[in-house]
């Protein structure tokens, strides 16, 4: 399974890349905002600093128009700054179109907003390299965002379909080994769960203990 970090800020996308486990990295306009990153320029700037801090690393950046011409020109731009980025597109109509065109093109897209197995089919069937199921936004409505991931994963796997299952809205580190579980193919989480799944009690006695004993034998 591959690990994506959740996040427009540069030191939390740097502190998972020193953690050594890094694949990637998903941006939405509101990741990008909270980092306070307006202006054309500007954002396309801090794209680029993403792909430098997580090199090879798949770098997700979303359209912000909403119509079909607006999201292939936007994509065409965020594709053209490097390689690694893979254009992130809201499910819709104009957005499955854009998904289309992107595919021709050999530009890599994330579909995004992902909240029923029939978008993910249509968004795999129109070419996107990912589909992003949003588990927390799903789990915040008393709705199952892991049950989403498992009828994904079915019928992705009933017809062979090769867009990766890229779970998003991540909130807590039960929903990631949840989706390991559950065969998702990537998971993009905030750096809080990323590293909550370090955490364990009995590991934190254990060395404390360890620790101790290691000062008397060193006496
Ligand atoms: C990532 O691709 C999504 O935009 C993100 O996971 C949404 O998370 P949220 O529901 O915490 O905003």
């Amino acid at each position: 399974m591959k690990f994506f970090i959740d996040t427009a800020n540069l030191d939390q996308i740097a502190q998972a890349q020193a953690m050594g486990i890094l694949d990637g990295v998903t941006t939405n306009p509101s990741l990008m905002a909270k980092e306070g990153i307006t202006g054309h320029d500007n954002i396309l700037e801090h794209y680029r600093k993403i792909c430098r801090l997580v090199p090879g690393g798949a770098i997700s950046a979303e359209v912000l128009a909403t119509d079909y011409s607006h999201m292939v020109s936007e994509g065409r731009e965020l594709a053209g700054l490097d390689p690694q980025i893979v254009v992130k597109v809201p499910i819709s109509e104009d957005g499955l179109r854009a998904i289309k065109t992107f595919h021709d093109e050999g530009i890599q897209t994330n579909c995004t907003l992902v909240f029923s197995a029939a978008q993910a089919l249509l968004a795999a069937k129109a070419g996107a390299r990912y589909v992003s199921p949003f588990l927390g936004r799903l789990d915040d409505i008393d709705s199952d965002g892991l049950e989403l991931i498992r009828q994904i994963r079915q019928i992705f796997d009933n017809y062979a379909i090769e867009t990766r299952i890229l779970a998003a809205s991540i909130r807590h580190v039960k929903h990631i080994t949840g989706c390991a579980l559950l065969g998702a193919d990537v998971v993009t989480a905030p750096l809080s769960a990323i590293k909550g799944m370090l955490v364990h009690p009995l590991t934190e006695n254990g060395l404390k203990k360890f620790v101790e004993d290691a000062a008397k034998m060193t006496k």
